[in-house]
This record gives C-alpha cells, structure tokens and sequence, in this order.
C-alpha cells in the first residue's frame, strides 16, 4: 500500500478535478432520449479537452470513457445506441488519468420523473458512502469503512453487492487495499495518512447478487432489481478525508 507524497495529492486532485467535470456534463446532458454512447462521447470529449485521458478506454479491452449502467446494470454497462427514457437511472462511471495520476468517481442520475422509491435507492448509495467516510480517517482499518457502508445500506433494506469493491488509487486505476463494501469492524488494512482510496458503495433495491453478461462487462442484479453506484477518490488524512471527486 502506497501513501502519496503531497505533490501526488496536488497530482491526485488535478485527475479529480476532470472526472467531476466530466459527471458534471453527463448529468447535464442526461435527458429522455438521449443513447448511452452519446453520453460517452460527451464524457470523453470532456476530458480530452483538459488534455487528459480516459483510463478505461482500452483497459483489460475495455470499448469506452465511461462505464454507462442503466436500471439494473449495476456496473460496467458499455455505452450502446441503448436510448434512455424517462423514468430510468443511470450510472455513469469516469476513470481519467492527468499527468500520470488517476481520478476515478461515479454517480447515477435520474432520467426525467423517476419514482420516488429510485429516488431513495440514488440517495442511499450517496449517504452509505458518506457513512463509510465516518470512519475514513488515519488509525483506523479498511473494514471499519466497509462495515459502516454496509451497515447503512442494510438498514435501509437495500442489498449491498459483493462481487465488486472500492479500491486503492494512484498512478494506476486500481491498486491495494480492496475496499469491500461489506465487512467487519476493526479488520482489513490500516489507513495511514495520504492513503489514496476509492470508496464506491454499489447497492440494490433488492437481492445483493449480480451476474456478468456474456459481453464479459455488464454486472447486473440477479433479481433485476434497479442498482445504484456512487463513488469518490478519496485521500485518507489524520483529520477528516479529503474528497477529490465532490
Ligand atoms: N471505474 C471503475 C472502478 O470504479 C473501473 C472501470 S472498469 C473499466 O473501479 F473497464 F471500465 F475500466
Ligand atoms: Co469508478
Ligand atoms: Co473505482
């Protein structure tokens, strides 16, 4: 497990700083009708013109900038001319590297009037994150955030999927520790100041188990219950966590 330095934290926050401007034009542009690998493209665009690159674009041969996961795609839906109409959720998953550092957030959206029973789904994802980040701080232990995202979300009658984690963060897109959503208190590896993490609480309205699509990417739930995604890149401090992707 590598702690960053503080100029690859400046390093860190510059990524950072391009995914959520990306998020921040897929979620303008998300309305009835429009295809998901418009909303790709826009994504991209976004970050080529920061002069940067989309990480998951060729990675372990994956197509695109963005993972786009729709109603019960729960990650790694690949953008398709697959229209989103009104009452859909949307995940949008953005990976960029900036001058050799990686920034990697995701969120999902509500497409025109969605029901307010998805509507809670969104934001539990959101607030189970938020319950992790309690307990993301230096001394403490990876399962302490895990055990409080899953806590949160199981209260809330949600399931939490396990086949996926969180995941440390740096000059590549994933590096150690896992960060499971799911776990036990006081377990895991211990988080040290300039721990670099991406923390992403994946959840169900539903039963937590998911398959992968014979495409080799698409997770969706077992149940086909609708999926919610929320991620940050996250730096780990001896105070409160500094969230790069807000
Ligand atoms: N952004 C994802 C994550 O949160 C990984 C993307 S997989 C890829 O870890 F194949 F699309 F790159
Ligand atoms: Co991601
Ligand atoms: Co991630």
């Amino acid at each position: 497990m590598i702690v960053k330095t503080d100029k690859e934290r400046e390093a860190m926050r510059a990524a950072s700083r391009v995914v959520k401007a990306a998020l921040d034009a897929a979620e303008r542009f998300i309305v009835p009708g429009v295809t998901t690998i418009e909303i790709d493209k826009v994504v991209e665009d976004v970050i080529r013109s920061f002069g940067a690159t989309p990480s998951s674009k060729g990675f372990e041969g994956y197509p695109n900038a963005s993972c786009v996961s729709v109603n019960d795609v729960v990650v790694h839906g690949i953008p398709s001319m697959r229209t989103v109409r009104d009452g859909d959720i949307v995940s949008v998953d953005i990976t960029v590297l900036l001058n050799g550092y990686q920034g990697d957030a995701a969120r999902t959206f509500a497409v025109g009037n969605v029901s307010d029973k998805d509507k809670a789904l969104i934001l539990a994802a959101e607030e189970a994150f938020f319950a992790g980040m309690e307990y993301a701080t230096a001394g403490n232990r990876v399962g302490d955030i895990s055990s409080a995202v899953q806590l949160y979300t199981e209260l809330h009658g949600y399931g939490v999927v396990r086949a996926l984690t969180g995941h440390g963060i740096g000059k590549k897109m994933h590096e150690p520790p896992e960060v499971p959503n799911f776990g036990k208190r006081h377990t895991g590896a211990p988080l040290k100041n300039g721990l670099c993490i991406c923390v992403e609480p994946m959840i169900t309205a539903g039963d937590w188990r998911v398959y992968i699509e014979r495409d080799g990417w698409t997770v969706r739930t077992a149940d086909g219950s609708k999926a919610a995604h929320y991620e940050n890149t996250v730096i780990v401090t001896d105070g409160a966590p500094e969230i790069l992707t807000l």
